[in-house]
């Protein structure tokens, strides 16, 4: 056993997910269509693909995910059973708004969280919850175009308001948009679907596109921070980035520019998200590329006005970069202009494993924008291997948790690092965001179910359920 560092009394252990990745239940009880609802299963290697529509014949694994809709009281039993203080989820915006454009609410959608809230808190779980977690209604996508256009402001805060009000008493920690910054790799349309709703041709100008749209989401961020506040000023409204730090690939001066250039290009959402203005470098960037913006004073006194309260982030793995020869501009482009870095392991879908990289993000976020973070996702997808006997020996999981948990623990005691709690992710086998996959698992709990659906659905314990229940129970120093 490992010896960590006891974390402070209230910290939030739990577990995270997002409604359309495990929930089911996609047309049922007045839900309407969602942009994870066209998209198809895909596989190590192999993208999903987004269709136009449901179609026949097509493998759409979000329709089922791991059927939670119908099993969620047997699962926050188990939850209950690991120690969890708090459950990440999203509300499927599509259960609230079906289409996403109605001026009035979906009952029975408003139903499902209430009873699903009520049962974690049953459990003595608090619901800790992201607002827009890849689940654009697809009725915005195609009629408004997702966030190219500035209507979906309206349809977000409407959509925050009426949650934020219903929840008032039974939700204290919110997040706005899920990994906002992913979209910086937009060069492959998954990322620019999925956090904005955009489907662009082969002639638009993608780059533009996306800090157009996230402009309009920060707006939209900033509004339901303050529409929240007002509703209950005790709610804690974080932002959600994907923090994944670029180091450089050697001391060259050009890498180490090139890697600064890598993080303001990712990280300038929170840039805005925390301190309420856009850095310097980014209008500077615009007009060098002549790209025309929508962003207004009335936006920018928005956004100072609406600032968040936390960093709320996930963190998987770091990536490396390096400068080009003879280039002053410093462009990075995501994902281009990564390398390999040769000091790390990676997982079997290439993710760099680096729990180093988790302390020194901490680091950097704490000097950089001075609030409290919450670490709402960490995790390790990998195939797991079900025994006759139902067991599953995950030791590989438990040995990415404690390499990464001890440095969050290190982060906090020997570094001063704010941290409310931590969230690792798919604590429950769930469906994969970038492949559509079952196969890739995350969970401490096992679900009976292939990437096709097929299967019984019933949930075991791995190996390490036993482990982080162990961990929680000692307050994060028994690794
Ligand atoms: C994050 C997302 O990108 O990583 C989750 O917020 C996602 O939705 C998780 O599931 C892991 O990624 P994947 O592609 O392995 O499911």
């Amino acid at each position: 056993m490992t010896k960590g560092y006891k974390m402070p009394k209230g910290f939030l252990w739990g577990g995270a997910v997002a409604a359309h990745q495990l929930e089911g239940g996609w047309d049922v009880d007045g839900k309407g269509v969602s942009i994870a609802d066209v998209m198809t299963a895909g596989r190590n290697g192999v993208p999903r693909k987004v269709t136009d529509g449901v179609k026949e014949g097509e493998v759409y694994p979000n329709h089922w995910g791991n059927d939670f809709y119908h099993c969620y009281p047997e699962d926050d039993k188990l939850f209950a059973e690991m120690g969890f203080k708090c459950f990440r989820t999203s509300i499927a915006w599509t259960r609230i708004f079906p289409n996403g454009d109605e001026t009035t609410p979906n009952e029975a959608g408003l139903k499902f969280y209430d009873d699903l809230f009520d049962d974690l808190l049953s459990h003595g779980i608090q619901p800790v919850v992201t607002l827009s977690h890849f689940e654009i209604p697809y009725h915005l996508v195609k009629a408004y175009g997702g966030f190219s256009n500035r209507k979906m402001i309206d349809f977000f805060v409407r959509f925050a308001t009426v949650v934020f009000d219903r929840y008032k008493d039974k939700v204290k920690y919110w997040m706005t948009f899920n990994e906002i910054n992913n979209q910086t790799a937009w060069s492959d349309p998954h990322p620019l679907l999925q956090n904005s709703g955009l489907q662009l041709g082969a002639d638009d100008n993608w780059e533009q596109a996306m800090y157009q749209a996230a402009h309009y989401e920060l707006v939209a961020s900033a509004l339901a921070v303050q529409a929240g506040h007002a509703i209950n000023p005790d709610f804690q409204i974080g932002c959600m980035v994907a923090m994944c730090p670029i180091y450089p690939l050697t001391a060259k001066p050009a890498d180490v520019m090139m890697a600064e250039r890598a993080m303001q290009k990712r990280y300038w959402f929170g840039d805005v998200h925390c301190l309420g203005e856009y850095p310097k470098w980014l209008p500077k960037y615009f007009e060098r590329k002549g790209f025309d913006m929508d962003i207004t004073a009335a936006d920018l006194a928005t956004l100072k006005a609406g600032t968040v309260d936390y960093v709320g982030f996930s963190y998987y793995m770091s990536f490396v970069t390096k400068g080009r020869d003879g280039d002053q501009e410093y462009d990075f482009k995501e994902p281009d202009d990564f390398v390999e870095n040769p000091y790390v392991e990676k997982s079997d879908w290439g993710w760099q494993i680096d729990p180093t990289g988790l302390r020194y993000a901490m680091n950097w976020m704490q000097d950089r924008w001075h609030l409290p973070q919450f670490i709402v996702e960490n995790g390790f997808g990998a195939y797991d291997k079900k025994e006759a006997d139902g067991s599953v020996h995950d030791d590989y999981r438990i040995s990415y948790f404690r390499d990464h948990i001890l440095a969050m623990e290190e982060a906090v005691a020997l570094d001063g690092v704010d941290l409310i709690g931590y969230t690792p992710w798919g604590c429950i086998d769930l469906v994969s965001a970038s492949t559509g996959e079952m196969a890739k698992r995350y969970g401490f709990i096992y679900v009976d179910a292939d990437d096709n659906g097929h299967g019984s659905f019933d949930r075991s314990k791995k190996d390490s359920f036993d482990w982080f229940q162990q961990v929680i129970a000692s307050d994060g120093e028994d690794l």
